[in-house]
Protein backbone atom coordinates (compact mmCIF):
# COMPACT_ATOMS: atom_id res chain seq x y z
CA UNK A 1 0.00 0.00 0.00
CA UNK A 2 2.92 2.39 1.22
CA UNK A 3 4.19 1.68 -2.15
CA UNK A 4 1.17 2.58 -4.91
CA UNK A 5 1.81 5.64 -6.37
CA UNK A 6 -0.48 8.54 -6.08
CA UNK A 7 -1.19 10.70 -8.82
CA UNK A 8 -1.00 14.32 -7.36
CA UNK A 9 -1.00 16.27 -10.43
CA UNK A 10 -2.97 15.67 -13.73
CA UNK A 11 -3.74 18.06 -16.49
CA UNK A 12 -5.78 16.96 -19.37
CA UNK A 13 -5.41 18.48 -22.97
CA UNK A 14 -5.29 21.90 -21.05
CA UNK A 15 -4.88 24.70 -23.41
CA UNK A 16 -4.67 28.51 -22.39
CA UNK A 17 -4.99 31.50 -24.61
CA UNK A 18 -4.89 35.08 -24.02
CA UNK A 19 -6.67 37.79 -26.54
CA UNK A 20 -3.55 40.53 -27.29
CA UNK A 21 -6.30 43.30 -28.69
CA UNK A 22 -7.66 41.42 -32.02
CA UNK A 23 -5.06 38.56 -31.48
CA UNK A 24 -5.23 35.42 -29.77
CA UNK A 25 -1.86 34.02 -28.29
CA UNK A 26 -1.97 29.99 -28.24
CA UNK A 27 0.05 29.38 -25.10
CA UNK A 28 -0.63 25.91 -24.42
CA UNK A 29 -2.07 23.70 -26.32
CA UNK A 30 -3.27 20.37 -25.44
CA UNK A 31 -0.98 20.10 -23.05
CA UNK A 32 -0.46 16.79 -21.06
CA UNK A 33 0.74 16.11 -17.78
CA UNK A 34 0.70 13.00 -15.10
CA UNK A 35 3.14 13.60 -11.65
CA UNK A 36 3.14 11.37 -8.96
CA UNK A 37 3.44 12.01 -5.79
CA UNK A 38 7.32 11.93 -4.46
CA UNK A 39 8.47 12.75 -8.25
CA UNK A 40 10.54 15.77 -8.91
CA UNK A 41 9.86 17.15 -12.57
CA UNK A 42 11.42 19.64 -13.77
CA UNK A 43 9.62 21.98 -17.32
CA UNK A 44 12.11 23.17 -19.63
CA UNK A 45 11.08 25.18 -22.16
CA UNK A 46 12.52 28.43 -24.45
CA UNK A 47 11.08 31.70 -22.99
CA UNK A 48 7.76 32.51 -23.51
CA UNK A 49 6.56 28.98 -23.78
CA UNK A 50 4.36 28.52 -21.24
CA UNK A 51 5.94 27.11 -18.08
CA UNK A 52 4.71 29.81 -15.97
CA UNK A 53 1.22 29.90 -17.66
CA UNK A 54 1.01 26.27 -16.80
CA UNK A 55 2.19 26.32 -13.56
CA UNK A 56 -0.04 29.44 -12.54
CA UNK A 57 -2.88 27.32 -13.71
CA UNK A 58 -2.19 24.21 -11.71
CA UNK A 59 -1.47 26.61 -8.40
CA UNK A 60 -5.17 27.90 -9.27
CA UNK A 61 -3.96 31.13 -9.83
CA UNK A 62 -5.51 30.96 -13.28
CA UNK A 63 -8.36 29.22 -15.30
CA UNK A 64 -7.79 27.09 -18.48
CA UNK A 65 -9.51 28.03 -21.63
CA UNK A 66 -10.20 24.64 -21.67
CA UNK A 67 -8.76 21.11 -20.36
CA UNK A 68 -8.94 19.75 -16.74
CA UNK A 69 -7.03 19.99 -14.13
CA UNK A 70 -6.60 17.08 -11.45
CA UNK A 71 -5.25 18.44 -8.18
CA UNK A 72 -4.64 15.32 -5.60
CA UNK A 73 -7.86 13.57 -7.68
CA UNK A 74 -9.90 16.86 -7.19
CA UNK A 75 -10.64 18.33 -10.55
CA UNK A 76 -9.68 22.34 -9.84
CA UNK A 77 -10.97 23.79 -13.13
CA UNK A 78 -14.97 23.47 -11.35
CA UNK A 79 -13.70 25.04 -8.35
CA UNK A 80 -14.96 28.83 -7.20
CA UNK A 81 -13.01 31.37 -5.72
CA UNK A 82 -13.32 30.72 -2.18
CA UNK A 83 -12.66 26.56 -2.80
CA UNK A 84 -9.83 27.35 -4.83
CA UNK A 85 -8.42 29.29 -2.13
CA UNK A 86 -8.66 26.12 0.20
CA UNK A 87 -7.27 23.56 -2.13
CA UNK A 88 -4.16 26.15 -2.12
CA UNK A 89 -3.69 26.69 1.30
CA UNK A 90 -3.83 22.73 1.81
CA UNK A 91 -2.65 21.28 -1.38
CA UNK A 92 -0.26 23.37 -3.19
CA UNK A 93 2.98 25.11 -1.83
CA UNK A 94 4.62 27.42 -4.02
CA UNK A 95 8.16 28.32 -4.32
CA UNK A 96 9.01 31.40 -6.85
CA UNK A 97 11.47 32.99 -7.22
CA UNK A 98 10.23 36.77 -6.93
CA UNK A 99 8.03 35.37 -3.67
CA UNK A 100 9.73 37.08 -1.03
CA UNK A 101 9.84 36.94 2.31
CA UNK A 102 7.72 39.27 4.52
CA UNK A 103 10.65 42.02 5.39
CA UNK A 104 8.90 42.62 8.55
CA UNK A 105 8.47 39.17 10.46
CA UNK A 106 11.21 36.84 11.62
CA UNK A 107 12.54 33.77 9.99
CA UNK A 108 9.75 32.02 11.93
CA UNK A 109 7.23 34.03 11.75
CA UNK A 110 7.44 34.09 8.18
CA UNK A 111 6.70 30.14 8.21
CA UNK A 112 4.05 30.65 10.14
CA UNK A 113 1.85 33.11 7.83
CA UNK A 114 0.05 30.06 6.03
CA UNK A 115 -0.69 28.25 9.15
CA UNK A 116 -2.15 31.45 10.89
CA UNK A 117 -4.25 31.83 7.75
CA UNK A 118 -5.53 28.13 8.57
CA UNK A 119 -6.24 28.62 12.30
CA UNK A 120 -3.71 26.94 13.48
CA UNK A 121 -3.03 27.32 17.22
CA UNK A 122 -0.57 29.51 18.37
CA UNK A 123 1.55 26.86 19.93
CA UNK A 124 1.29 24.32 17.52
CA UNK A 125 2.37 26.73 15.02
CA UNK A 126 5.29 27.91 16.65
CA UNK A 127 6.73 23.76 17.08
CA UNK A 128 5.67 23.56 13.45
CA UNK A 129 7.35 26.29 12.19
CA UNK A 130 10.60 25.14 14.12
CA UNK A 131 10.49 21.30 12.86
CA UNK A 132 10.05 22.95 9.21
CA UNK A 133 12.90 25.48 10.17
CA UNK A 134 15.31 22.21 11.21
CA UNK A 135 13.91 20.72 7.95
CA UNK A 136 15.54 22.79 5.82
CA UNK A 137 18.19 23.48 8.40
CA UNK A 138 18.25 26.90 9.06
CA UNK A 139 16.53 26.69 12.73
CA UNK A 140 19.69 28.35 14.26
CA UNK A 141 18.50 31.67 12.61
CA UNK A 142 14.85 31.45 13.53
CA UNK A 143 14.72 34.44 14.90
CA UNK A 144 16.42 36.66 12.17
CA UNK A 145 14.46 38.69 10.04
CA UNK A 146 15.42 38.16 6.48
CA UNK A 147 17.66 40.61 5.58
CA UNK A 148 19.78 39.08 8.11
CA UNK A 149 19.81 36.14 6.33
CA UNK A 150 21.99 35.39 3.16
CA UNK A 151 19.97 34.81 -0.16
CA UNK A 152 20.74 30.64 0.16
CA UNK A 153 19.11 31.23 3.95
CA UNK A 154 16.03 33.08 2.79
CA UNK A 155 15.51 30.11 -0.02
CA UNK A 156 14.97 27.71 2.78
CA UNK A 157 12.74 29.49 4.64
CA UNK A 158 11.02 29.96 1.74
CA UNK A 159 11.15 26.23 1.03
CA UNK A 160 9.99 25.95 4.84
CA UNK A 161 6.94 28.04 4.57
CA UNK A 162 5.73 26.67 1.07
CA UNK A 163 5.23 22.96 3.16
CA UNK A 164 4.13 24.51 5.59
CA UNK A 165 0.75 23.33 5.44
CA UNK A 166 2.17 20.25 4.19
CA UNK A 167 0.77 20.44 0.39
CA UNK A 168 0.41 17.43 -1.93
CA UNK A 169 2.44 19.35 -4.41
CA UNK A 170 4.92 22.01 -4.64
CA UNK A 171 4.78 24.39 -7.64
CA UNK A 172 8.27 25.86 -8.30
CA UNK A 173 9.27 29.13 -10.80
CA UNK A 174 12.93 29.43 -11.08
CA UNK A 175 13.15 28.41 -7.72
CA UNK A 176 17.24 29.18 -8.25
CA UNK A 177 17.12 31.79 -10.62
CA UNK A 178 18.91 34.41 -7.87
CA UNK A 179 21.30 32.16 -6.14
CA UNK A 180 24.84 31.01 -6.96
CA UNK A 181 25.44 27.55 -8.63
CA UNK A 182 26.87 26.20 -5.22
CA UNK A 183 23.59 27.24 -3.28
CA UNK A 184 21.13 26.86 -5.84
CA UNK A 185 22.54 23.00 -6.22
CA UNK A 186 22.27 22.89 -2.48
CA UNK A 187 18.33 23.85 -2.55
CA UNK A 188 17.70 22.01 -5.92
CA UNK A 189 18.68 18.91 -3.65
CA UNK A 190 16.90 19.85 -0.47
CA UNK A 191 13.90 19.89 -2.44
CA UNK A 192 14.41 16.72 -4.11
CA UNK A 193 14.96 15.06 -0.33
CA UNK A 194 11.88 16.55 0.28
CA UNK A 195 9.83 15.42 -2.39
CA UNK A 196 11.47 11.38 -1.39
CA UNK A 197 10.96 12.47 2.23
CA UNK A 198 7.63 14.14 2.27
CA UNK A 199 5.63 11.90 -0.37
CA UNK A 200 5.07 15.49 -2.47
CA UNK A 201 5.49 15.92 -6.36
CA UNK A 202 7.52 18.62 -6.90
CA UNK A 203 7.39 20.72 -10.48
CA UNK A 204 9.96 23.09 -10.98
CA UNK A 205 9.72 25.41 -14.34
CA UNK A 206 13.55 26.41 -15.19
CA UNK A 207 16.54 27.06 -17.38
CA UNK A 208 19.14 25.45 -15.46
CA UNK A 209 20.25 22.53 -16.91
CA UNK A 210 21.58 21.57 -13.37
CA UNK A 211 18.41 21.85 -11.51
CA UNK A 212 16.83 19.87 -14.66
CA UNK A 213 19.43 17.45 -14.16
CA UNK A 214 18.56 16.26 -10.61
CA UNK A 215 15.14 15.80 -11.47
CA UNK A 216 13.89 12.08 -12.05
CA UNK A 217 11.64 13.52 -15.42
CA UNK A 218 12.65 16.41 -17.60
CA UNK A 219 10.14 17.70 -19.83
CA UNK A 220 10.13 20.06 -22.48
CA UNK A 221 7.02 22.68 -23.20
CA UNK A 222 7.66 23.22 -26.92
CA UNK A 223 4.66 24.30 -28.91
CA UNK A 224 2.25 24.21 -26.50
CA UNK A 225 2.74 20.84 -25.51
CA UNK A 226 4.77 19.03 -23.10
CA UNK A 227 7.36 15.81 -24.76
CA UNK A 228 9.93 14.40 -23.04
CA UNK A 229 11.84 12.86 -26.28
CA UNK A 230 13.74 16.55 -27.64
CA UNK A 231 15.00 17.26 -24.27
CA UNK A 232 18.31 16.78 -24.99
CA UNK A 233 18.26 18.40 -28.15
CA UNK A 234 17.08 21.27 -25.67
CA UNK A 235 19.99 21.26 -23.84
CA UNK A 236 22.26 20.71 -26.46
CA UNK A 237 24.06 24.42 -26.97
CA UNK A 238 24.65 24.84 -23.23
CA UNK A 239 27.19 21.91 -22.73
CA UNK A 240 25.21 19.76 -19.79
CA UNK A 241 24.69 16.15 -21.04
CA UNK A 242 20.96 15.89 -18.84
CA UNK A 243 20.79 12.25 -19.82
CA UNK A 244 23.51 11.24 -17.18
CA UNK A 245 21.74 12.39 -14.10
CA UNK A 246 23.23 12.93 -10.49
CA UNK A 247 19.98 11.83 -8.22
CA UNK A 248 20.77 8.58 -7.64
CA UNK A 249 23.66 9.38 -5.08
CA UNK A 250 22.71 9.64 -1.75
CA UNK A 251 21.61 13.17 -1.20
CA UNK A 252 22.50 15.65 1.44
CA UNK A 253 19.99 17.97 3.38
CA UNK A 254 22.67 19.91 5.15
CA UNK A 255 22.97 23.06 5.26
CA UNK A 256 26.15 25.58 4.64
CA UNK A 257 24.37 28.50 3.04
N1 LIG B 1 -1.84 37.48 -18.64
C1 LIG B 1 -1.34 37.39 -19.88
N2 LIG B 1 -1.89 38.10 -20.90
C2 LIG B 1 -1.40 38.00 -22.15
N3 LIG B 1 -0.38 37.19 -22.50
C3 LIG B 1 0.20 36.47 -21.53
C4 LIG B 1 -0.25 36.53 -20.17
N4 LIG B 1 0.51 35.68 -19.43
C5 LIG B 1 1.40 35.13 -20.29
N5 LIG B 1 1.20 35.60 -21.54
C6 LIG B 1 1.97 35.20 -22.73
O1 LIG B 1 2.06 33.80 -22.72
C7 LIG B 1 3.33 33.37 -23.21
C8 LIG B 1 3.97 32.44 -22.22
O2 LIG B 1 4.38 33.17 -21.08
P1 LIG B 1 5.05 32.47 -19.81
O3 LIG B 1 5.32 33.55 -18.83
O4 LIG B 1 4.19 31.36 -19.36
O5 LIG B 1 6.41 31.89 -20.43
P2 LIG B 1 7.63 31.17 -19.70
O6 LIG B 1 7.87 29.88 -20.40
O7 LIG B 1 7.38 31.12 -18.24
O8 LIG B 1 8.82 32.18 -20.03
P3 LIG B 1 10.14 32.51 -19.16
O9 LIG B 1 11.07 31.34 -19.38
O10 LIG B 1 10.65 33.75 -19.81
O11 LIG B 1 9.75 32.71 -17.74
C9 LIG B 1 4.10 34.65 -23.51
O12 LIG B 1 3.96 34.93 -24.89
C10 LIG B 1 3.40 35.69 -22.68
O13 LIG B 1 3.52 36.96 -23.25
MG1 LIG C 1 8.34 31.95 -16.58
Amino acid sequence: MADEKQVAVECIDVRREFQDGSRVIKVLQGTNLSVDRGEFVAIVGASGSGKTTLLNLIGGLDKPTSGTILVDGENITKLNDEQMSEVRRHKIGVLFQDQHLLPIFTALENVEVPMLLDDVPPKEREERAIRLLEMVSVDHRSQHMPHELSGGMRSRVALARALANDPAILLCDEPTGDLDHKTGGEIIQLMRALAKKKNLAVLAATHDPETARMADRILLLRDGVLVDELVSDFFKSSGVDVSTRDHDKEISEGPST
